[in-house]
């Protein structure tokens, strides 16, 4: 993860979406754009469309793949299932585990989660861990010991060093989908913050990243959700759909990116006695 460290992530779920055809045009049209350096952009295909998107991008692009889900078991009789292997072979280089939607209709739970999360990295994978809390929790003031129990869990299978290899995506259940009610950057970064005190427990006090935002993220709300969360990046479902949504998504992100190097570069000429920090650590208060 370290080449990754300091850039702003900008990454797609296509859910249940998309034909083989439909994914190819996709990335046929990113294919045609020079995608920014300070941008660590991510696809999720389905399964059926992985292989096919990964054969049509260029060996050395810097785009990411994900499958949007695979067992913990290396094989065996799991039928309807797919493997950490297989997906890699197909073409991922990350996983997303623990999304919301396969918490709630297909049995994930925390235990679930956290073997996938080991497989991944035993399969050199990236794992992608979903975690948020439902409407009720948020209601009764309980998010951030919810979702902090959610990333303990997952990380529970890993040594501290491990667990900066592992990308986190908080997407608080009542902001996701359809139905969901966009956050506020007020409501995130409180819960962006409460993971980073568990992501530094669990890692032994490494100054990990990446925690990311997810649930109704969208082109009027992208800017804000960047700057005033605390988040490493933005998780998007529906608004990333469109390639050319997605696109203009991945320029907010660059800009965000570079305001925060020109914040970071502020901060020292105001401050020239300040001990040295790591690069873009000082814009995000970490
Ligand atoms: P949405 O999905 O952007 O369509 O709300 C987000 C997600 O599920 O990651």
């Amino acid at each position: 993860m370290a080449e990754n460290a300091d850039k702003v992530w900008l990454g797609t779920s296509w859910k249940m979406t998309k034909t083989i055809g439909e994914a190819l045009a996709y990335v046929e049209t990113l294919a045609d754009r020079q995608l920014p350096d300070a941008v660590q952009t991510f696809l999720v295909p389905a399964h059926t469309a992985l292989a096919a998107v990964r054969g049509r991008m260029p060996a050395n692009s810097p785009v990411l793949l994900g499958a949007q889900n695979a067992h913990w078991a290396a094989e065996g009789a799991g039928t309807g299932e797919v493997s950490m292997r297989m997906v890699a072979d197909a073409g991922a280089r990350l996983v997303e585990i623990g999304h919301s939607e396969r918490r709630e209709h297909h049995n994930e739970t925390d235990e679930s989660v956290s073997l996938k999360v080991r497989a991944a990295l035993d399969a050199a994978l990236v794992p992608l861990v979903c975690v948020g809390e439902p409407l009720a929790i948020r209601e009764a003031g309980g998010d951030r010991e919810f979702v902090r129990a959610q990333v303990s869990a997952a990380l529970s299978r890993l040594s501290p060093a491990e667990v900066c290899r592992v990308v986190l995506a908080y997407e608080p259940i009542w902001a996701i989908g359809e139905r969901g009610r966009p956050a506020t950057p007020e409501e995130v970064a409180p819960v962006i913050e409460e993971i980073r005190e568990e992501v530094a427990r669990a890692s032994g006090g490494r100054g990990c990243r990446a925690v990311l935002y997810g649930g109704s993220v969208n082109l009027d709300n992208a800017a804000a959700l960047l700057e005033r969360t605390g988040a490493d990046g933005l998780f998007v479902g529906r608004t990333a759909w469109d390639v050319h949504r997605f696109l203009k998504l991945v320029d907010i992100a660059a800009d965000h990116s570079a305001r925060r190097l020109r914040g970071g570069r502020e901060e020292r000429v105001d401050r020239p006695h300040a001990p040295n920090t790591p690069s873009g650590s000082v814009a995000k208060g970490l």
